[in-house]
Parts: C-alpha cells; structure tokens; sequence
C-alpha cells in the first residue's frame, strides 16, 4: 500500500482545507441523536472536546446539534457544523430552499461545512444543486462547500460546469474499503477526503480483526484507535458517532498513537472488492 503522509495540513489536529479554512482532525457523527437524548450525547461531545459535528437533514438530527452548540459553553466560532441536501432537495431552487432551512433548524447564522448527501445520478440535478451550494456560499449562507459519495465522473461534471472544486468528499472509508483511487484523486484536486462508517459501524470484522487487534495491544490502545489512527495517517478525517462518553473520549485520544508502516501495510491486507457495509454504491442509491 502506499502511505500518504502529506494529503492535507495536519497541525495539531486541524486540517485546512482548500478554501483556506480549518477543520478538526476527527469529527462525531450524529445518525440517529434525535430528541433530548440526542442533544445529550452532543452537549457531551463538545465538552469532551469534539469541534466537528456531521448531521444532515436526512438524519432529522440539525435541531438536536444546534441546541447542542447554543448550550455550550464551547465558542461558536470553535464548532465546525456540516449539514448536507437531500434527493428531494436537489435542483437549484430547492437547494437553496433547503440551504435556508438548515440555517433555521441549527439556529446559527451560517452553516461552516455544507455538502450535497448523495449525487443521485439518475435524478440528474446534482449540478444544479452544486450551483446552489456556490450561490449559497457567495450570500454567506455557508462558509465551505462541498460533497458526499461523489464518484470522479460527478465530481468532473460539477468542476467543470462550475470551476469550483469541492473543498470535501466524505465519502463510504474503513480498511476494509479503502478507497485508494477515489483518495488519490482528490489529492491531486486538493479535496479533503472525509470518511464515513469510519470504524464499520463498530462490528466485529473490524474492530476484532487480527491487523487491528495486534496494533492495538502493541501500543496499549483499543482496536477503535487503531482504525482511527490509521484514517489520520491516510490523510482522512473520520467522523465516528459514539452515544458513550467514555468511547467518545476513546475516538478523540489519537495523538500518543503513530501506526508503523508494517502496521499500516498488515491493514490495508484487509481491504477487498466489494467490501462496502451495505451495498451505498453512490451510482445506485437514491436519497
Ligand atoms: N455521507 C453519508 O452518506 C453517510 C453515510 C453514513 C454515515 N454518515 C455519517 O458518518 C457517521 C459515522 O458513521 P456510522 O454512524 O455509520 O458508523 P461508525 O461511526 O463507523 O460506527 C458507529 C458504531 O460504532 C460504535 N462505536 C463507536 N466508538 C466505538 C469504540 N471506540 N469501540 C467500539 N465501538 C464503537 C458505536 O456504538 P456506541 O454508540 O455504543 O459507542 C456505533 O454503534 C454517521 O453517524 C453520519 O454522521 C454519512
């Protein structure tokens, strides 16, 4: 396998991306936070120290987040909040009206991070809606622009009908689906790439996996930092959702880790064709 080492900026656990901002290292995920115990597990996270929150209006978890962030004693300006547009959302007009809408349910006054969920190719507006996230952005609406399960024919099409590279693609990204390819080429578009399901949504042919296990007990840490770690060291931002305070901690605590090469290579020996989780092949899925 080969390791990249310099992909993005990585100083201290913040990243910049291509339009000059900053984002943390390490994210949370927000699937399935709804209602007082949602608002819960994310008020925790902050004062944990998580400062990237992913929710998406198809998760129904930006009211939960942004009463989160409202009650925090953690600055606004120190919260990177990312959102996405749904399939229904698609197409300039609806884009923006959904752009809108995200802004009021969060309750903040520009969202930090702004991503189209999914291309929806046969739907065939995923252009359109790019050039509303621009728009967007240029009202101030948004401060950074960006995608999700783009393969390299959308991401093409939407450069270039627009010029403007997404400054993210969080895209499906565990060691069993590593997605070499599709990483290197947004390193050669300077696009961060973002992975979601980081740790195969916690189950065992990942976590109990013998490359992981042996890392882990080399270095005294659990099998979830190890893959953590080793999204870091690939130059990707994980976003993991945990509801435990104590496996949130666990996902953040990455900085005393640093994988070896032999390590790195043993758990890239675990990816394989077709190993996604469920199938959420961005040519296929509708949502
Ligand atoms: N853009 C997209 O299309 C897309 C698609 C899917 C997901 N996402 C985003 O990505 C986020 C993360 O992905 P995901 O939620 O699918 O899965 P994930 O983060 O890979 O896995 C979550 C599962 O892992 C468990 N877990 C967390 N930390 C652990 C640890 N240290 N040790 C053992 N188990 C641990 C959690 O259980 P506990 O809660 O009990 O800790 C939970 O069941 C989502 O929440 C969402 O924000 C985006």
């Amino acid at each position: 396998m080969q390791v990249h080492r310099d992909a993005v900026r990585d100083v201290g656990g913040t990243l910049t991306l291509n339009d000059g901002t900053a984002i943390p290292a390490v994210g949370l995920g927000t699937f399935g936070f709804t209602g007082d115990r949602g608002v819960g597990i994310v008020s925790g996270a902050l004062v944990r120290g998580y400062r990237l929150l992913d929710t998406a209006v198809g998760y129904d978890t930006e009211r939960e987040v942004g009463r989160a962030i409202r009650e925090s004693e953690v600055p606004r300006e120190d919260i990177v909040v990312t959102t996405k547009i749904r399939r229904r959302d698609h197409g300039y007009e609806a884009a923006r009206r959904s752009v809108r809408e995200s802004l009021y349910r969060l309750g903040v006054e520009r969202i930090d991070l702004h991503l189209i969920h999914w291309p929806n190719p046969r739907l065939g507006r995923y252009v359109d809606t790019w050039r509303a996230l621009v728009a967007a952005r240029a009202d101030g609406e948004i401060r950074s622009i960006g995608v999700s399960n783009f393969n390299a024919d959308h991401l093409e099409r939407i450069i270039d009908a627009t010029g403007e590279v997404p400054a993210v693609n969080q895209i499906e990204l565990h060691p069993h689906y590593p997605q070499e390819q599709a990483r290197a080429l947004h390193r050669r578009l300077g696009i961060l790439t973002q992975g979601w399901s980081p740790l195969g949504l916690g189950r065992r042919a990942l976590l109990a996996a013998a490359p992981v296990v042996a890392a882990a007990q080399r270095h005294g840490a659990s099998p979830a930092q190890v893959v953590l770690r080793w999204h870091r060291q690939i130059g990707s931002v994980p976003i993991p959702r945990s509801s435990d305070a104590a496996r949130q901690r666990e996902n953040l605590a990455l900085d005393h880790l640093q994988l070896s090469d032999q390590e790195l290579e043993a758990i890239a020996t675990l990816a394989g064709p077709g190993r996604r989780l469920w199938g959420g092949d961005p040519e296929v899925v509708e949502k």
